[in-house]
């Protein structure tokens, strides 16, 4: 496994599982992903999983030391004191005492809010607190784009070390990517395969038979050799241990630009000011 390091020293493997529906097709299916070698998890409260992943964690031999774990706080228990409400959630659902990364899932509750701004901000001094106790290694941010951030960095006394956001070939967010890089913090991709759309993609199966890779493998290798981490969901074995195989080969530049000059394709159609509100119940 790769790593990247975040801006306050925290090693980050370049690879970890995506969760999101993974573990209600199989829930056991984490413990598969970290036979497979796999050592970043990433769930999140909506996901509703974070009981069964935390069994997993009991039954894996691998130390909880070597893992690095993330959640997400949701949309609706923004705000500080619901914000530390569902952390303690999250770590007892996961049966842990720490997290490794917790990030802001979205940045508004509901869409026509006015007080968006000040609500991330109460959210965030929550985590900073978190942070500051010593029960999460790194602190971050899902789904923000520019605009949500600056309002956001600057009030915050610690600067959120990572961005995770939409980001597969056909779409790469570049004006999202290129603030994140130019604030220090680590982007982290999800749906890096753009839930399987991009994979049957004409121009991504041509480069997958020039290179003599999967299309997945592609895609994986172009998120890495541009700095991203990628978050791929997998149901079975041969898939999780294929989407691990890209420290190998090396896509050249031609082909870099090629992948990121393709049209628009396999995009989600969620975007952070358009995407509708659905409430935990909790
Ligand atoms: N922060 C957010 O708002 C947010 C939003 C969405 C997702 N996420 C995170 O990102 C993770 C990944 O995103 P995602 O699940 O939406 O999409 P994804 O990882 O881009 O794609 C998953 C799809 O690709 C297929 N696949 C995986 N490996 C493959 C391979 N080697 N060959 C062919 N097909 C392959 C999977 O099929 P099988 O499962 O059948 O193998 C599944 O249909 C989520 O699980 C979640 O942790 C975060």
């Amino acid at each position: 496994m790769e790593y990247s390091i975040l801006k306050n020293g925290v090693k980050i493997p370049m690879i970890g599982f995506g969760t999101w529906i993974a573990v209600k097709e199989d829930s056991d299916i984490v413990l598969k992903a970290i036979e497979a070698g796999y050592r970043l998890i990433d769930t999140a409260a909506f996901y509703d999983n974070e009981e069964q992943i935390g069994e997993s964690l009991q039954k894996s031999s691998v130390p909880r030391e070597e893992l690095f774990l993330t959640s997400k706080v949701w949309k609706t228990n923004l705000g500080y004191d619901k914000t530390i409400r569902s952390f303690e959630r999250s770590l007892k659902n996961l049966k842990t005492d720490y997290l490794d990364l917790f990030l802001i899932h979205w940045p508004k509750n509901h869409l026509d809010t006015q007080d968006w701004i000040q609500e991330d901000q109460d959210t965030w001094r929550a985590m900073e607190m978190l942070y500051k106790a010593g029960k999460i290694r790194a602190i971050g941010l899902s789904n923000f784009y520019p605009h949500h951030m600056i309002p956001l960095l600057e009030n915050a006394e610690i600067k959120p070390m990572v961005n995770q956001i939409e980001f597969h070939p056909g779409f790469t967010q570049k004006y999202v990517t290129d603030y994140c890089k130019e604030n220090d913090m680590i982007v982290e991709a999800w749906s890096p395969l753009g839930r399987a759309a991009v994979l049957s993609d004409e121009v991504i199966c041509n480069l997958a038979e020039k290179y003599g890779r999967t299309p997945a493998q592609i895609c994986l290798r172009f998120t890495y050799q541009s700095g991203i981490v990628s978050l791929p969901k997998a149901s079975s074995k041969i898939r999780m241990h294929q989407n691990l195989e890209i420290f190998d080969f090396e896509i050249s530049n031609e082909d870099m630009s090629v992948i990121y000059t393709l049209p628009q394709t396999g995009w989600s159609g969620e975007h952070p000011d358009r995407r509708p509100l659905v409430d935990l119940g909790w």
